[in-house]
């Protein structure tokens, strides 16, 4: 059985003093939950956060790293560098990073290595445009991405990976995919991977929903056979409400 993981990903919000409090909020909301809590800060939360979910149940993440070691790349943070303050996980390939950063699935694709060869578990995120659902092209668009974004990797951190299927059109617009919808595109996703690295592999794969997710609509999606989870932007940032989506099953 794979477990239900939900990250919250804060963007570009939340200073320290808002994330100290948030967390003193928040970690006795979910203390009793079975599900993976993570959540995905700030570059200058990080070290705050993971001083503050110490004897908690939560996990930390960065939203995005460099893929190269070190070196002359100003304004820059390293996988290493990462993982030498005990952070877990990383976003890497946001659909905000594709569109504002010039973030390609090349790029995607050696970050996801970098991340694996330091320690640090990738959050991949892969999704269409509304133009390209419109088009018909939902399918075609996000298993190739899966696909480039997975290439040249093992086995084993492919079934260690965890994949967020964010459709772009519904990432903070209040538009959600139904959970058939999404739970159709996780399907070909998951389908995808048994193609590529085996049935084994792909059952094991944590592929979450992103786009709109709150409380109100999180049990609905996550209780689909595929659907492991969510990526959750503006809900994650009270956390109250972050908290219920925490406990959808509850
Ligand atoms: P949203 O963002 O929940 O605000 O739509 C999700 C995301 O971008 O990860």
């Amino acid at each position: 059985m794979r477990k239900k993981v939900i990250a919250g990903n804060w963007k570009m919000n939340m200073l320290p003093n808002e994330a100290i409090k948030f967390i003193e909020d928040f970690a006795p909301l979910v203390k009793d939950t079975e599900n993976e809590v993570i959540l995905c800060v700030p570059y200058t939360d990080l070290f705050y956060a993971l001083l503050n979910v110490q004897d908690t149940n939560i996990k930390i993440g960065a939203q995005n790293m460099h893929f190269e070691k070190s070196g002359a790349y100003t304004g820059e943070v390293s996988a290493q560098m990462l993982k030498s303050i005990n952070v877990e996980y990383v976003i890497i390939g946001h659909s905000e990073r594709r569109q504002y950063f010039n973030e390609t699935d090349e790029t995607v694709n050696k970050k996801i290595k970098a991340a694996f060869e330091n320690g640090l578990k990738p959050i991949v995120c892969v999704g269409e445009t509304l133009e390209e659902r419109e088009a018909g092209k939902t399918i075609e668009i996000i298993t190739n991405q899966t696909q480039k974004a997975l290439e040249g990797l093992t086995n084993e951190q492919v079934e260690s990976i965890i994949i967020a299927y964010e459709p772009i059109w519904a990432i903070g617009t209040g538009k959600t995919a139904t959970s058939e919808d999404a739970e159709n595109s996780i399907k070909a996703i998951r389908d995808k991977i048994s193609q590529i690295y085996g049935q084994n592999v792909s059952k094991r794969v944590i592929i979450q929903y992103g786009g709109s997710v709150k409380s109100s609509n999180a049990k609905e999606l996550f209780e689909m056979p595929d659907i492991d989870g969510g990526l959750v932007g503006g809900a994650s940032l009270k956390p109250e409400e972050f908290a219920k989506i925490v406990n959808f099953d509850k």
